[in-house]
């Protein structure tokens, strides 16, 4: 269950990996409502995977994650679209549809 002074990302001693590689490790942070953070890193540091973990693209291994009231180690694959359905996620290669306009899409 969720309340509404939790956090809406918590991550704690989290892990990430892509196959055996070890890409980040023991990650811990918090993002309040209406927070604005930014992630950097140089190329291949492990911005992408960590960002696809917390839309539940890349199973987590290791560590605790809880994201808009879902937990990640526990999450159903059923649940996945619910969850993602609280984020909006722009990707850096868009994937717009062609047949809607620009605030369609960011709308959507
Ligand atoms: N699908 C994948 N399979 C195996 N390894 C991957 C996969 N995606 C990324 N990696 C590896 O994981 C590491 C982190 O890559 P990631 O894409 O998360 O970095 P990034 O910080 O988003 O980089 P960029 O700034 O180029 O977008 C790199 O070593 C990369 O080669
Ligand atoms: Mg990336």
């Amino acid at each position: 269950m969720s309340f509404s002074t939790d956090p809406v990302v918590r991550v704690s001693q989290a892990s990430i990996f892509q196959d055996s590689q070890t890409v980040l490790s023991d990650i811990n942070f918090e993002l309040e409502k209406g927070e604005l953070a930014f992630i950097v890193g140089r190329t291949g540091s492990g911005k992408s995977s960590l960002l696809k973990t917390l839309y539940a693209d890349l199973p987590l291994r290791l560590g605790e994650i809880a994201i808009a009231g879902y937990h990640l180690p526990t999450i159903k694959t059923r649940e996945i679209p619910l969850l993602r359905r609280k984020l909006g996620i722009i990707f850096q290669d868009f994937q717009l549809f062609d047949d809607r306009t620009v605030s369609e899409n960011l709308f959507l």
